[in-house]
């Protein structure tokens, strides 16, 4: 008896005629293999990757991009195994679709000589014949050509550092964001700290996490200081200055020029995208191009010591963000996640959104990072302000 596609849906038949492969990923001795390379599938088989030893994905590429993943395509983010195990392997399943082909690759290494793909981790089903131009001998060819000129390239390179494969893997405790190989560094763990604030004789406890790098949490003055910072003008897409220090109870002030900008907060992670739990924003302040003075202008009180990450969100004609029109408030300039690195992924990515599928800590993004924040709320930093007025009055 032979069903078609639709009635098993609909009827569920626990015997369904689908196969199930078995792909062993890193086979024994830790090689960079998928095994077997290559397999045939028929619509609503499985594929499961079953991960032994070291640390790999399953994601999806394209035959004309096979070290890069596939947009909207298919991975199973890293799997660590540790060396000693030897069963009970982890899996990741894929479901076929149609017969058209599917390219997969590891994209640990990112890109880099240690890269796995460019040491043909490569894998692929219903692929062309051995003669077609997609066969696999010709798609793995072209994942080890990426994998010589990454080799290539970092010996050319003047960094010593570069030209080692074993330096030049990412190092454990950062992250790989998915929309690419852009590699975050890992947010910094905080410590609960409880601390006097001291401001004129007004004396109060705070408790914040703090960090590496983290400000003093004490208010300059009970009004605090203004800085003021300029949106773009005549041919910038620039905040100037790109990032300040400020203090609890600072003030920033937006001037607007010309153009049509906003300042909106992000995330380290995530520089081109308003998390969806809030944050900050101007709006758009279109100023026009005979406009000299009396420019709009928009403030922000700031409240703690945290990492403030904010971006412009015009995208016409271009993305504004990805042209690197990002701003930072008390970045950690000595730490990786300093404002160049910011800047940096806020291009990589081109200005596009990474959280629908980069990891957790690209998501809740201002909470996430690690921050400052004095917790005896507004409540307790206002009846410290209105106790000083009136004793100053
Ligand atoms: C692997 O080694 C670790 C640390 O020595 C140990 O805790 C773990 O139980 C071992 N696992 C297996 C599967 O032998
Ligand atoms: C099959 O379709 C599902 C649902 O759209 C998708 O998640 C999955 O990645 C697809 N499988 C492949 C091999 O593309
Ligand atoms: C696995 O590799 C990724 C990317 O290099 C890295 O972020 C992660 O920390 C690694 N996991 C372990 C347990 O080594
Ligand atoms: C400013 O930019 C936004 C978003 O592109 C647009 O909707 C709005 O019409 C622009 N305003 C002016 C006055 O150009
Ligand atoms: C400081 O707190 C106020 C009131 O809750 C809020 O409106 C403002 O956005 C906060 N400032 C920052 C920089 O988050
Ligand atoms: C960046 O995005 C713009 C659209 O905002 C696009 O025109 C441009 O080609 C992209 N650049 C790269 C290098 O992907
Ligand atoms: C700041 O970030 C850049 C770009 O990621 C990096 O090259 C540099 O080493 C970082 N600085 C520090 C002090 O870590």
């Amino acid at each position: 008896m032979k069903f078609s596609p639709i009635s098993l849906g609909l009827v569920l038949l626990p015997f369904v005629s689908a196969a199930v492969h078995d792909v062993q990923v890193g086979v024994e001795g830790g090689k960079l293999l998928y095994s077997p390379e290559a397999i045939g599938a028929q619509p609503g088989d499985q594929v499961v990757f079953h991960f032994h030893a070291k640390n790999h994905t399953a994601t999806q590429s394209s035959f004309d991009n096979p070290c890069g993943a596939k947009e909207g395509g298919f991975d199973s983010g890293f799997i660590p195994v540790p060396a000693n195990q030897t069963d009970n392997f982890p899996t990741y399943t894929i479901t076929i679709n149609d017969t058209a082909p599917v390219w997969v690759y590891c994209r640990q290494g990112g890109k880099t000589p240690a890269s796995h793909c460019g040491q043909g981790m490569v894998f692929a089903v219903n692929c062309g014949f051995d003669d077609a131009p997609n066969s696999f001998a010709n798609f793995k060819n072209s994942a080890l050509a990426i994998g010589a000129k990454l080799v290539a390239d970092a010996a050319a390179a003047p960094s010593s550092d570069a030209a080692s494969p074993a330096n030049t893997a990412p190092a454990a405790g950062y992250t790989t964001a998915p929309y690419g190989d852009y590699t975050i560094p890992a947010a910094p763990v905080p410590t609960p700290v409880t601390q006097p604030v001291t401001l004129g004789d007004q004396v109060w406890t705070t408790t914040y996490d703090s960090y590496p790098g983290s400000p003093d949490p004490t208010p300059v003055s009970a009004e605090g200081a203004v800085h003021k910072v300029i949106v773009g003008g005549p041919g910038k897409l620039t905040f100037d200055p790109p990032f300040i220090a400020a203090q609890p109870r600072d003030t920033v002030v937006f001037e607007f020029r010309q153009k049509n900008h906003t300042v909106t907060q992000s995330s380290f992670a995530d520089p081109c995208r308003k998390p969806d739990n809030g944050g900050f924003d101007s709006g758009f302040m279109p100023v026009a191009d005979s406009l000299t003075s009396d420019f709009p202008t928009w403030s922000i009180t700031i409240n703690d010591t945290a990492p403030i990450w904010a971006y412009c969100r015009q995208k016409t004609p271009i993305s504004h963000c990805g042209a690197a029109m990002v701003f930072a408030i008390n970045p950690v300039q000595n730490s990786e996640r300093n404002f160049t690195a910011f800047q940096n992924i806020a291009t990589a990515i081109n200005g596009t959104a990474a959280a629908q599928s980069a990891g957790p800590e690209a998501t809740g993004a201002t909470k996430a990072s690690g921050a400052v924040s004095i917790r005896t709320g507004s409540a307790g930093i206002a009846l410290a302000v209105a106790a000083i007025f009136a004793t100053m009055l």
